[in-house]
């Protein structure tokens, strides 16, 4: 196992888009996809399947994809306001790092695109009347956190480039247009891909991540109640 600290992994694995052309040893891509599965997933179903892409041809689809599909994303930024917390350097460096894949995506030696499959529904007549009389909401939830069987395995896949000294980015710009990227790899009409992550040896540096602070972000017992920091009166 490397050296590297859980903690100092949380802190500096900052989102990297800049890669050496080197390629990743199947042996670290394993240890990295291996750590994906530890996730939990809702009900343990695992539905998920993880797509190591390294044909160059392969990459170069995707990346095309996402250089049309962050065309709009870039309209979508230019139409909002820089959030408030970010410097303008901040925001510029975010806009500059974030404009540098939309040309580049291909350029990772790897790209992994991890999937999740539809689970098939039961069917409302078989299920108590009580059940059924809330399903469509039921269903609605579903679709609300039907990534969130696939996130948490993405978040252990940053962690574990950052601790094999890899970096990575989840990127989610593509889903505008993931049919294409479906019908490029091949991918079933009941499965659906939740992010393409480009992963390779960095050339820019890890952390240190700044964060808008705890105190900010968080309310004690209710919504609106300031939380008072440890060790404060
Ligand atoms: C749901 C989600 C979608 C994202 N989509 C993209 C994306 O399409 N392209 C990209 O370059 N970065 C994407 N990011 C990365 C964020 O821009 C990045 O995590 C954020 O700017 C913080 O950067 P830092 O980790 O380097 O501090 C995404 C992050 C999340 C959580």
């Amino acid at each position: 196992m490397p050296g590297i600290g859980l903690f100092e992994a949380i802190y500096s694995a900052r989102s990297l888009r800049h890669f050496r052309p080197d390629p990743v040893p199947a042996a670290l891509i394993e240890q990295v996809l291996d750590a994906a599965i530890r996730a939990s997933s809702g009900g343990n179903t695992q539905h998920w399947t993880f797509i190591v892409v390294r044909d160059p041809a392969m990459r170069a689809r995707l990346g095309a994809i996402y250089r049309k599909a962050s065309d709009h994303q870039a309209a979508v930024y230019a139409a909002q306001p820089k959030p408030q917390h970010l410097t303008d350097e901040q925001y510029r460096q975010f806009l500059a790092n974030s404009g540098f894949l939309w040309d580049h995506m291909a350029d990772a030696p790897v790209i992994l695109v991890p999937c999740l499959t539809r689970r098939p529904r039961p069917v409302k007549e078989t299920l108590p009347e009580s059940v059924q009389a809330r399903y469509a909401e039921h269903l609605d939830n579903v679709a609300r956190v039907s990534g969130s069987s696939i996130y948490p395995a993405i978040q252990n896949v940053i962690l574990a480039c950052r601790g094999l000294g890899l970096g990575t980015v989840i990127t989610t710009n593509h889903m505008l247009y993931e049919p294409e990227v479906k019908e490029a790899l091949g991918i079933p009409a009941e499965v659906s891909t939740f992010a393409l992550m480009p992963i390779g040896y960095p050339t820019r540096k890890y952390g240190p991540l700044t964060r808008r602070p705890v105190a900010e972000v968080t309310f004690a017992d209710r919504w609106g109640q300031a939380w008072r920091p440890a060790g404060s009166p």
